[in-house]
């Protein structure tokens, strides 16, 4: 995986990617020959991945995870120095804290990786609380490893794979909170489709899910089926057509993190 836009912190940029012509491109990858190679090479493992996985993108994503889990599970979630790693995972965790997370709290992580935040999150909450879940196994058994280095097993968190959004596993009304770090910018449309397809069934009455994306206000596109670049208006108007309440969050959008958030509420419950 690419480095996510995490690991520019410290050089915010525009919020809004704008396609490079051919041209600019093409100058670019003259300019940085190192950089063109590692593109190639990223280049030909997708398209053997995606060939392998019959074009579903949940096949696909996961061996993409298996194949940089294998090289380094931070760099897998796109933080490959351990500085980083820290620095995003305390961005995420007290981004929530500041909208109200207690330890008291139900939270579901989907998409949490090798715990970057997860970790921070399964500390703070009672045991039991946390709820993790990922496509990658690779993925999940780098975050036992987090788990059991940190000292938190006593908390008994809950780590599963799963093989879609359907959620299925999961109670009805059980969580105040989601987060989605991440992974949205992975993920084509039908996939976020299905996540907000589902979500309102496991949230509490006005729980909320937080989910992170890459922003563009131009034509919507994807970098080799691993990154995907969508406008706000798309995302709203589909959480919207589920019944649920979005936003987006103009305080993250302020922090020096290149991925936009878009916070989605549940209904509240109806007046006796
Ligand atoms: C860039 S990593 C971010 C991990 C974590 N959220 C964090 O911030 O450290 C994206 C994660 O999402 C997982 N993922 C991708 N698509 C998913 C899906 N449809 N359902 C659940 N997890 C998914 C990947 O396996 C990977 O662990």
């Amino acid at each position: 995986m690419p480095p996510d836009a995490s690991t520019r912190h410290g050089r915010p940029g525009p919020r809004t990617r704008r396609r490079a012509s051919g041209r600019k491109r093409l100058l670019h990858a003259a300019r940085h020959p190192d950089r063109l190679l590692r593109y190639v090479r990223r280049l030909t493992r997708d398209w053997r991945l995606l060939r392998a996985s019959g074009g579903d993108h949940i096949a696909f994503y996961r061996a993409v995870m298996r194949s940089d889990v294998s090289k380094d599970a931070n760099a897998a979630v796109g933080t490959p120095s351990q500085e980083r790693w820290e620095a995003v995972g305390e961005l995420q965790f007290s981004y929530l804290r500041s909208h109200g997370l207690l330890p008291t709290h139900h939270l579901l992580e989907i998409g949490c990786g090798n715990l970057r935040a997860g970790w921070r999150f399964i500390d703070y909450l009672a045991p039991g609380h946390y709820y993790g879940v990922d496509i990658s196994p690779d993925i999940l058994l780098a975050a036992q490893r987090v788990l059991a280095a940190r000292g938190l097993q006593g908390k008994l968190p809950h780590l599963s794979l799963v093989e879609d959004m359907g959620l299925a596993h999961l109670p009805e009304g059980h969580f105040d909170m989601a987060h989605a770090h991440s992974v949205f910018s992975h993920s084509p449309l039908h996939v976020i489709d299905e996540c907000l397809t589902h979500i309102p069934r496991v949230l509490k009455p006005g729980g909320f899910l937080d989910f992170t994306y890459n922003r563009t206000d131009d034509e919507e596109h994807h970098v080799l089926h691993e990154d995907f670049y969508y406008r706000p208006a798309t995302l709203i108007a589909l959480a919207e057509n589920k019944g649920l309440t979005a936003a987006p969050m103009d305080d993250w959008d302020a922090l020096p993190h290149r991925q936009c958030k878009i916070r989605v509420t549940a209904p509240p419950s109806p007046s006796p």
